[in-house]
């Protein structure tokens, strides 16, 4: 009968923006992605019997990728929102972060959110610091492809603060080694990152579960030691 016939596996497109260390990185020797949202996510297609090909996109295009189904989901730091999910799914969390202001090393009169009033910051476009900086009495908010641009706009002076992910901002400095600026003050905001899908996908829950049984059995925090330990 049909049934029994092997199935392959289906295959689902995976959207990330690759620019955001250490979630989702490209290799500079081979090109290939790399990074924890990408090996969680390999991981996840072996759990749920997905087959996953990952496509990059700048970060404001994932959305609404989504909302056309030309992906299937997308993993990239994203933060689960409640606009966001008016016209997208989220999975349940898998990871928590906030957003950190940054700084140039000699800076000293910024060391809270409200220091930014009036103030020059750099996002990256389509992130929830874009959205945090909008809200700023007085800001003037230049957005940048990436986070690693917005960070040489602070590192070449041309901004005074930089508001981005914090896990992304302290990596960028304490471990790929970038210099001149540090991060201030306490995170601004709490965040979950969610794995993004179309509304109607029907893999919300083999995706859900997946995550569930990585965490239970070892998986997630193997991940994690890979692009965490130090
Ligand atoms: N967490 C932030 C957000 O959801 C930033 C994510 C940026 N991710 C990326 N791969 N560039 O808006």
């Amino acid at each position: 009968s049909v049934s029994s016939i092997a199935q392959s596996p289906p295959t689902l497109q995976v959207a990330t923006e690759p620019t955001f260390p250490p979630f989702e990185m490209q290799d500079q020797a081979t090109g290939d992605l790399i990074g924890f949202d990408i090996d969680l996510m390999k991981a996840i297609g072996e759990a749920a019997e997905l087959n996953i090909e990952f496509i990059s996109l700048p970060f404001d295009g994932i959305i609404p990728a989504l909302q056309s189904n030309t992906v299937d989901a997308a993993i990239s730091g994203m933060t689960i929102t409640a606009e966001r999910a008016q016209t997208i799914s989220f999975s349940r969390p898998y990871f928590k972060a906030g957003l950190a202001i940054a700084v140039q090393n000699d800076n000293t009169d910024i060391q809270s959110f409200e220091d930014l009033e009036g103030k020059r910051i750099a996002v990256q476009i389509g992130t929830t610091g874009a959205q945090q900086a909008s809200t700023i009495e007085g800001a003037t908010v230049s957005s940048f492809d990436s986070a690693s641009l917005a960070l040489q706009e602070l590192i070449n002076g041309k901004v005074d603060a930089v508001v981005n992910d914090g896990p992304v901002t302290l990596y960028a400095i304490k471990e790929a080694g970038l210099q001149g600026v540090k991060v201030v003050g306490e995170l601004v905001t709490e965040e979950y990152y969610g794995i993004a899908l179309p509304k109607d996908s029907p893999y919300i829950d083999d995706i859900n579960n997946a995550i569930e049984l990585l965490i239970q059995n070892g998986g997630y925090r193997a991940v994690y030691q890979t692009w965490f330990a130090g």
